[in-house]
């Protein structure tokens, strides 16, 4: 019984935990503040990592909000059943996570000062990362083998619909003064200078210990022994972490140890389709071959002319 899914404007979700009328109360009817600040993402590209982050700078540091207050009070998923009256109850500033498709999300937020951080990761990353999550995340259908959770994934036959359109819907907002999106592989490149990049985003300064505090707060050791963030706390029913844990392995390009050459290579097919004409590139893009020098006799031929 938990793992029905129904359609809404195309997108599917969860029934266990979303319903077509929660959704359109957040589309049409939920008031985004100006002082609001999202957390978007796909699902599984650090969700929970920058609510973290956020939690941290909004606390200058100090953990003890982070070690007392579970991490989906913090920052509600306001699409969900359960966010929707927290996020409308929390006090401000509030900080509000969602995987919505942007088409999806609340319309007043658009008029609104309210800043939006989008975290996007690499998509074969994402893949595996859902396909194990999937497994012990009751709401959602047991994927059978990864080959065919591809495939599914490829379509965006799966919750909140395709990777690639939800990334090129959200990146589409760039260069809006409330917009700011970062990828995961940064955040591990650089945690430190991220979270400096994401302080001036929200125009919050941090002193040098309390950045520190933040990186140290919200590493992957750090969160995994955190109980309010690690998800230990969610009933079985919802999450069985016995084959598996949410917060799993914390790495970037864990995929290569789960897809074949094959897999790969049709990942980058669809990938590459989907993904042209938008000009961007991620710190996972293959760098893009640079035009070839001139053969020498030919700048010769230029010197003489
Ligand atoms: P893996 O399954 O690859 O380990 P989301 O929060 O969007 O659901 O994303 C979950 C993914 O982010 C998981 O990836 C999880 O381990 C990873 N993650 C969460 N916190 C992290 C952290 N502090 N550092 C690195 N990865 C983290």
């Amino acid at each position: 019984m938990f793992k029905k899914y129904f359609l809404y404007k195309g997108i599917s979700f969860p029934a266990m935990l979303y319903s077509e009328q929660g959704l359109q109360e957040v589309e049409n009817k939920f008031q985004v503040r100006d002082d609001d600040i999202f957390n978007v993402t796909y699902q599984k590209s650090g969700t929970v990592w920058m609510l973290e982050i956020l939690s941290l700078i909004r606390s200058n540091g100090d953990p003890s909000w982070c070690r007392t207050v579970p991490n989906w009070d913090r920052g509600p998923w306001y699409e969900t059943n359960l966010g929707l009256p927290t996020a409308r109850g929390n006090k401000p500033p509030r900080i509000i996570s969602s995987h919505l498709p942007v088409q999806l999300f609340a319309k007043s937020f658009f008029q609104s000062k309210a800043k939006v951080l989008y975290t996007v990761r690499n998509p074969k990353d994402v893949l595996v990362s859902l396909y194990h999550f999937a497994q012990i995340f009751r709401p959602y259908k047991e994927p059978v083998q990864l080959d065919h959770f591809l495939e599914e994934f490829l379509k965006g036959d799966v919750p909140f619909g395709s990777w690639f359109d939800h990334v090129k819907g959200w990146l589409g907002l760039r260069g809006r003064e409330n917009f700011f999106w970062i990828s995961y592989e940064e955040l591990q490149q650089d945690l430190r200078g991220s979270v400096e990049r994401i302080c001036r985003f929200l125009g919050k300064e941090l002193d040098a210990r309390a950045l520190d505090a933040v990186v140290e707060n919200a590493s992957f050791q750090a969160m995994k022994q955190n109980k309010m963030c690690n998800f230990s706390l969610s009933p079985s029913f919802i999450l069985d972490q016995r084959k598996s844990s949410f917060l799993r392995k914390g790495i970037c390009g864990d995929w290569k140890n789960h897809l074949t050459t094959a897999q790969s290579e049709a990942f980058d097919r669809v990938y590459r389709e989907q993904m042209q004409g938008l000009d961007l590139s991620f710190p996972w893009d293959e760098p893009r071959p640079q035009p070839s020098p001139p053969p020498t006799d030919c700048l010769d031929q230029l010197d003489r002319n």
